[in-house]
């Protein structure tokens, strides 16, 4: 009798385990404000721009993303989250505006980058991983 109990509370235990993992990994949807998706991006993605946009993500957020925005960087293992994939169709077809807004404010662990970049560099940086859509 106290052993069947013992396992069920085991499996209970175990049951919240695996439910704060999912729940940590699929976390609530982000709030992006409508006049922010509706938001312009006014560079076009000429060579300078997707040029100056490697640069910034180089630095910001390969080591996460990953070089080709897999979500698979260095520092993406040590993360108890999934890194987006920037090649998805869920990220893809998102708008700039809606993007700007998401790496603006940032996520934990992802941090917000209106205070690492400025607007000019952020709007590259959008057009640097719409290189990233598959083909
Ligand atoms: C510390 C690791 C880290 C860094 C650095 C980082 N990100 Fe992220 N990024 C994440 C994680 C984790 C998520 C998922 C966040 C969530 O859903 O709460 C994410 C989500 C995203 C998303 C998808 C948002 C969505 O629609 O769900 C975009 C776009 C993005 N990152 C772009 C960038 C860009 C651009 C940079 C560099 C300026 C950057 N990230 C830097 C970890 C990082």
């Amino acid at each position: 009798m106290k052993t069947q109990m013992l396992s069920k509370l085991i499996l209970l235990g175990i049951a919240f385990f695996y439910a704060s993992i999912v729940f940590a990994q699929h976390s609530t949807p982000w709030n992006v404000p409508r006049s922010a998706k509706e938001k312009k991006n006014l560079y076009s993605p000429d060579e300078p721009s997707l040029s100056r946009g490697q640069k910034s993500y180089k630095i910001e957020c390969l080591r996460c993303h990953g070089k080709e925005g897999k979500g698979d960087g260095s520092s993406a293992m040590k993360i108890n989250k999934t890194v987006a994939d920037l090649t998805s169709d869920y990220v893809q077809n998102q708008t700039d505006g809606e993007l700007f807004w998401k790496i603006s404010e940032g996520r934990s662990p992802m941090p917000l980058a209106k205070h690492i970049l400025t607007d000019d560099q952020r709007w590259d940086v959008i057009n640097y991983i719409r290189t990233f859509k598959k083909k």
